[in-house]
């Protein structure tokens, strides 16, 4: 069995946060914004609305478009690093919400390569045959955890969930086609939301000291982000015995346009294969991947049979990319 998308959908709020918000708020101003990460604007969600809302926003689109009933679905997967709470999974809010009386599904937590991860593991539920329809969903409301007088990070963010259904084929060559992902945990104290979890539980000292909020190195992040995905992508080409211009669109985690173009770059691939949208929505986290893959479907920027490279790299460090062969019209 086959694991191919069937659907593509993409939530973001309607409030804009501009770079001239920002600079009413924290020391900075749009010329350094633009010119050192792209970001022009972000989207912020409702102060009383969780990550689930734009979850089930995202997966409502794909279902209410493929006319397929909720309870059709055999599993969910929403990869965030902003659950609603500790517990229970974000999921069960989005499969209640949905009324996927037939699905289960956890979170999973993969930083801004939570989607990437979710679509690998989705895909070994649907090729064993195990499961025939999975919704996978990468959201995140970044602005529940940015210190907005932190100007280091609270420029990058913003909110936003993209989601898709992955479905069971007996084509012999379409859909997810290879992956390969990494982590190594060395790297975990330059990106992190480090307060409210078992090693520093909520105090008011950890309130006091925000440690709610994300918090990262920036330069060695970046660094490392470069390196990351380009070698994972170079990789995952040979692998497959592909070069940069068999790639109809390589669609990388939107962290910095500085990123993307020095990735895209390295791999060969002219700017028309790379989808940017970093300025409309700065960092959404595991939102970025399905968002912009929503956004090229909607400008019908791929057909039936391109191949497509996902790529991303995050808190952990954990990074990845994954080879697809599109199968929708
Ligand atoms: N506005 C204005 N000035 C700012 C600023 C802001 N928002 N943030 C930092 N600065 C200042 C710094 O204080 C520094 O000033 P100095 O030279 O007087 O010391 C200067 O700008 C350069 O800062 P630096 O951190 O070296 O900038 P940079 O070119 O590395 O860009 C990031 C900073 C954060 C945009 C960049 O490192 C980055 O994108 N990193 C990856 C982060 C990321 O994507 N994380 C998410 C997970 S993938």
């Amino acid at each position: 069995m086959r694991a191919i998308i069937t659907g593509v959908g993409h939530f973001v709020p309607d409030q804009k946060m501009t770079n001239e918000d920002l600079e009413r708020m924290v020391d900075t101003n749009d010329e350094w914004i633009t010119s050192r990460t792209g970001i022009k604007e972000r989207r912020v969600l409702e102060k009383d609305k969780p990550t689930s809302y734009m979850a089930v926003q995202a997966a409502k689109t794909i279902l209410d478009r493929n006319n397929v009933p909720a309870d059709e679905l055999d599993m969910i997967i929403v990869a965030t690093s902003t659950p609603d709470m500790m517990m229970p999974s974000t999921a069960a809010v989005v499969q209640n919400e949905l009324n996927a009386s037939g699905a289960w599904g956890f979170d999973l937590s993969g930083g801004c390569s939570g989607f990437l991860f979710a679509l690998a593991t989705a895909s070994q539920f649907i090729e064993t045959g195990r499961h025939q329809k999975v919704m996978v969903i990468g959201a995140d409301k970044m602005s529940a955890v940015l210190n907005y007088k932190d100007r280091d990070t609270c420029v990058i963010f913003g909110d936003g969930a993209g989601a898709v259904l992955l479905e069971s084929s007996d084509a012999k060559d379409a859909g997810i086609e290879d992956f390969i992902l990494h982590l190594d945990g060395s790297g975990a104290k330059y990106l992190n939301i480090p307060g409210g979890g078992s090693s520093q539980p909520a105090s008011y000292e950890t309130i006091d000291k925000k440690l709610h909020c994300i918090c990262q190195d920036g330069k060695t992040v970046f660094r490392h982000a470069i390196t990351g995905m380009a070698d994972v992508s170079s990789e995952i080409m040979k692998k497959n015995n592909l070069v940069g211009k068999d790639i109809r669109l390589f669609i990388p985690h939107q962290a910095n346009s500085r990123i993307i173009d020095a990735v895209g770059k390295k791999l060969g691939m002219n700017p028309d294969q790379v989808v940017i949208n970093i300025q409309n929505y700065g960092n959404t986290t595991a939102g970025t991947v399905p968002i912009a893959m929503s956004e090229a479907y909607q400008e019908k920027m791929m057909k039936q049979g391109d191949w497509i490279l996902l790529s991303a790299y995050g808190a952990g460090f954990a990074w990845g990319s994954l080879l697809l062969k599109w199968a929708m019209d």
